[in-house]
């Protein structure tokens, strides 16, 4: 069972939200989402997505064609107040209009393709940290997917690893990996053995 939790304060009302390493009071940024199910599902975890902003690479046009539930979740998420923007290229986000003036305490990149894309998405993404920030990256850990050597790219660009978490698909309900390219991009794939790497600054 995903790892949902309420924080009930003494009055009774429902002050905070988890699941996973995320709460309601952080302010989150996405990158490189596929079909949005992550997104989603973090936003109905928490009753909102007022705290979210969720960004593709592909323009809206492109994913409504990609994905068959890329508009449902949309929909979920503009429903929670979230903030979703297209066309975000995760190296060079920081200087994105609407993005460059803000502080993020979770930026997550999910399955990012490639290592030059890793290291651009750190580079930018430590620039937008708050002081209490971390920088996930989900990726396998499997053959040869560990010779990415994460660990060595942050510490390049002046990021310390935290923690490396085992990541498990159940623990996100509604979330469906992507394989985000080519005709196949509506198509899921084996995450197997797979971590999410934690960074915070040096
Ligand atoms: C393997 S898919 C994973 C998609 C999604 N994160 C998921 O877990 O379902 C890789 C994603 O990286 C995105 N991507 C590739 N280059 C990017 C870039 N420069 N900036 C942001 N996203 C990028 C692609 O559009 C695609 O959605």
């Amino acid at each position: 069972m995903a790892g949902f939790v309420d924080g009930i304060t003494d009055r009774g009302s429902v002050s905070e939200k988890t699941i996973m390493h995320y709460k309601s009071s952080h302010t989150i940024l996405l990158v490189g989402e596929g079909d949005f199910s992550f997104s989603a599902c973090l936003a109905k975890a928490f009753a909102s997505a007022a705290n979210m902003v969720a960004t593709s690479l592909d323009s809206k046009e492109l994913l409504l064609r990609k994905y068959s539930r890329v508009a449902a979740n949309l929909e979920a998420l503009g429903l929670l107040g979230g903030t979703v923007l297209h066309e975000v290229d995760a190296t060079e986000m920081s200087q994105h209009c609407s993005l460059s003036y803000k502080e993020f305490d979770r930026m997550v990149f999910n399955f990012p393709l490639h290592q030059h894309l890793v290291r651009w998405f750190l580079r930018e993404a430590r620039k937008l940290m708050s002081d209490k920030g971390e920088i996930h990256i989900t990726h396998k850990i499997s053959y040869p997917y560990y010779d990415w050597e994460i660990e060595e790219l942050a510490k390049k660009e002046g990021l310390l690893l935290n923690e490396k978490a085992e990541f498990n698909l159940w623990d996100y309900p509604n979330y469906e990996n992507k394989r985000g390219g080519g005709g196949n991009s509506d198509l899921t794939f084996p995450v197997g053995a797979c971590v999410t790497f934690k960074f915070v600054k040096y």
